[in-house]
């Protein structure tokens, strides 16, 4: 009889990435993916980035209440970042009695085992690993479910701690993958035809800084841009501190690297950047900034923060004025939200009205900046990478600029994973619409 899963995903790429792997080990033991309502196992991905990720998350757990009480045999397993946070197994089990396997970031692999134990045993089974570098794990296969795009994992973990981030707590201690590990996943996964590549890792740009072996991101990256055939290679995510000149020359002279860079500023004010911890200025950052425009074409994205405690009018004016300076081609907007064991969080915080007002007025100015960088794409063609059909629109297809710009175009969908080009005729502030040439 045919068994199913279900993979619920919060987050990041780097989760989308570890539910690829979740999914690869459900898939070896046999399951099947599923609708929610038709699993046999159903796992929760967890984020707890924001206060908003893990609200959601825990009305969804809470749904499933209804489901396991129609049939007791399903498995319900939470594993990720959430689960990951101090005294939050206890809390999840307390609130969702009914929850089968907790596993943290670090042991989800495990989850055959855990599944095992659950079905003989008939027991609740949770284990969340609370070590500073845990060891990476090696041949966990993987079901990938992105298309013509492939997440390679570089590095796991941070050691950044800035002020307001949980991440550094439930992901541990930067651990960098041997190089040669990841140069033959990339080599095999072109042989497999994938078009793209996406690099990640919390802050990719310290690529193994925690080993003696002499390699560095840039090194890195000249060695996989000399790999023969026609591919594409992205990577997230950049840290400002650690982004130089060489790493722009890198890209600026490869032709598989992409034009576009996401950088995350967070401020645009030293006083709140210093509080952060992010430790660069905005002067270091605009000088990256100037560099990174050498790039003919570059499409630069950023993480912008509203709210940060202490954030005065003039700081926030700092940010409007840093991002009317970059021109971000597109931004991730965030309203800060403190987290538990974060310094920042026994900050003095501001009210929910003001981070309202500012989060609306910084969305209106980079809406408006990501439209008229539209507009100068009308009359231009580009190299699209064509990625799905467009289901709101009937034989549509979409794939991306190199600068990461979505385009919608006609055409049939034996075009997926081919480079097309495209001739841009429209502009719908963030995605552009065009014709094949
Ligand atoms: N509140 C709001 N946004 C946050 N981010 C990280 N932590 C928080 C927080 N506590 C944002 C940052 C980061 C992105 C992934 O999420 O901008 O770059
Ligand atoms: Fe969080 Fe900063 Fe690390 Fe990014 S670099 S994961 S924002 S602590």
């Amino acid at each position: 009889m045919n068994k199913y899963y279900h993979i619920a995903t919060y987050g990041c790429q780097m989760n989308v990435h570890d539910s690829e792997k979740i999914a690869g080990i459900l898939e070896q033991k046999g399951y099947k993916a599923s609708k929610i309502e038709d699993a046999d196992i159903i796992v929760f991905n967890t984020c707890c980035i924001r206060e908003t990720a893990e609200k959601k998350i825990f009305g969804n757990i809470g749904d499933i209440k209804r489901l396991k009480k129609q049939n007791p045999s399903i498995i319900v397993a939470v594993v990720g970042c959430m689960s990951q946070q101090q005294g939050m197994q206890e809390l999840l089990k307390k609130r969702f009695p009914f929850i089968d396997i907790i596993m943290g970031t670090t042991n989800y692999h495990k989850i055959s085992q855990a599944i095992d134990h659950v079905l003989l045993i008939k027991h609740y089974y949770g284990s969340v690993v609370y070590e500073e570098k845990p060891e990476i794990i090696e041949d966990v296969p993987i079901y990938r479910t992105s298309g013509v795009n492939a997440w390679v994992n570089i590095m796991y973990g941070c050691n950044n701690f800035c002020a307001y981030c949980i991440v550094p707590y439930v992901r541990g201690r930067e651990r960098s993958r041997e190089p040669q590990k990841v140069l033959d996943e990339i080599k095999s996964l072109l042989d497999k035809d994938y078009k793209e590549i996406t690099l990640l890792g919390q802050n990719v740009n310290s690529y193994c800084n925690d080993m003696d072996n002499g390699w560095s991101f840039a090194r890195l990256l000249e060695n996989i841009a000399k790999i023969k055939g026609k591919f594409r290679l992205r990577f997230m995510t950049s840290h400002p501190k650690d982004f130089n000149k060489e790493i722009v020359d890198i890209i600026a002279s490869s032709p598989n690297i992409c034009n576009h860079i996401h950088l995350p500023v967070q401020s645009g004010s030293n006083r709140i950047l210093k509080l952060m911890n992010r430790k660069y200025t905005r002067e270091h950052y605009l000088e990256i900034i100037d560099h990174i425009k050498t790039i003919p074409g570059v499409g630069i994205t950023s993480d912008i923060m509203v709210g940060f405690p202490t954030e005065t009018d003039q700081d926030f004016e700092d940010t409007l004025s840093l991002v009317k300076q970059v021109r971000y081609s597109n931004a991730f907007t965030f309203v800060y939200s403190p987290r538990k064991g974060t310094p920042a969080a026994e900050m003095e915080q501001i009210p929910a009205s003001i981070k309202k007002q500012r989060i609306t007025k910084l969305v209106a100015l980079q809406n408006k900046i990501t439209r008229e960088i539209s507009q100068e794409y009308i009359g231009l063609t580009k190299e699209v990478l064509v990625e799905d059909i467009n289901p709101k629109f009937e034989n549509t297809l979409c794939g991306r600029t190199e600068s990461g710009r979505l385009v919608n175009f006609e055409g049939n969908k034996s075009l997926i994973g081919q480079f097309v080009d495209i001739k841009i005729l429209k502009a719908k502030s963030a995605s552009l619409w065009g014709e094949r040439q």
